[in-house]
């Protein structure tokens, strides 16, 4: 099986082409026998011969073609500007999340045969504040230009899917943890640290308050959906392509105690709560989820606080 993974190395990229290259791995049933990834840099890659790494941005048509010349049979498609940086620098938003996934749909159009690509989507496209609860049929009402670049390409991936060039697989990811603790820039990144930063016995100060709610997932098991998405029969996914993963919805204090079980009860004096009034409208408000389609098609959240936790610090 030929696969492509752009922004193979990236915080979930990584993680994907990992299990993509693990002992006895099946995609689909068969082995992997080739993995490309394109990402502007493919240091810290794991050595693997099954690996042809393209450098450079897909945005340029010379690197984006390199990338495709194999014509991999699964594409997952994770290269993407981040929410913050794409609203900074609209131009730079607009060339990778719009006008380079547009040129690689293009691209797999020509193939000789239709691939199979899986989309890596964003709950912003649900917009701010968000509706009181998500469901399949919610408005999408993106605020951010990441939002609409994404529903842009959502909807375009649905008309290559509809016209018989590719067969796509859409999901729409959540807060995904624990990202390395490195500064990101992403508004996000508490989210991420507060599991570093409570597991090493550090102090944390939390921006959103104890009862803030959001939406959370580990990078494994956000791998675990990728993968599933491209496995999902053709008859299946057809009907309706786009899917809001499931997700753990916790409070600040639900986690917070939750790492306390986890590394020891002494972490619940660790934590201060300083509040931002603009963390708090982008994450500590985030509703109830119904996601019946998604868990009826396979799709899974962590399950657990606990389980959350296990995995979330178990890779990085
Ligand atoms: N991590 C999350 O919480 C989250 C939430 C919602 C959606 N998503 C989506 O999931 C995907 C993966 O997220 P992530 O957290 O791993 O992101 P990331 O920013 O860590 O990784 C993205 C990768 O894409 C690469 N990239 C960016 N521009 C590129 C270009 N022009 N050409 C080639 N490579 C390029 C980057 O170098 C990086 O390695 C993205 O599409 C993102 O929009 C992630």
């Amino acid at each position: 099986m030929k696969v492509m993974v752009t922004g193979g190395n990236g915080f979930v990229g990584r993680v994907l082409v990992e299990r993509l290259l693990e002992d006895g791995f099946l995609l689909n049933g068969q082995p992997v026998t080739s993995l490309t990834v394109a990402d502007m840099s493919c240091a810290g890659l794991p050595e693997d011969s099954r690996i042809t790494c393209v450098e450079g941005s897909i945005a340029d048509a010379s690197v984006l073609a390199k990338a495709v010349a194999g014509e991999p049979e699964v594409v997952f498609h994770l290269a993407s500007i981040p929410g913050g940086a794409a609203e900074k620098n609209f131009e730079l938003g607009l060339d990778v999340n719009l006008t380079a996934t547009v040129n690689l749909y293009e691209a797999c159009r020509k193939f000789s045969k239709p691939p199979r690509m899986v989309f890596t989507s964003t709950i912003a496209v649900y917009g701010s504040p968000m509706p009181e609860v998500v469901t399949d049929e919610s408005p999408l009402k993106p605020h951010i230009s990441y939002g609409y670049q994404k529903l842009a390409t959502e909807l375009l991936l649905q008309d290559y899917s509809r016209k018989g060039f590719i067969d796509g697989r859409i999901v729409r990811l959540p807060g995904i943890v624990a990202r390395p603790p490195q500064p990101s820039g992403l508004l996000s990144a508490f989210m991420s640290d507060i599991f570093w930063k409570l597991k090493a016995g550090e102090p944390f100060t939390c921006p959103i308050s104890a009862e803030g709610v959001a939406w959370f997932m580990s990078v494994p098991c956000c791998v675990n959906n990728l993968i599933h998405a491209a496995s999902i029969s053709p008859e299946a996914i057809a009907p309706k392509r786009d899917f809001t993963l499931p997700v753990l919805r916790l409070t600040m204090q639900q986690l917070i105690d939750g790492l306390a079980e986890a590394y020891g009860e002494d972490r619940k004096g660790l934590v201060t709560f300083e509040p931002d009034t603009h963390l708090e409208a982008g994450f500590a408000t985030q509703p109830p989820l119904v996601s019946d389609a998604a868990l009826a098609l396979g799709y899974q959240h962590d399950g657990d606080i606990q389980t959350l936790i296990k995995r979330a610090t178990s890779v990085y």
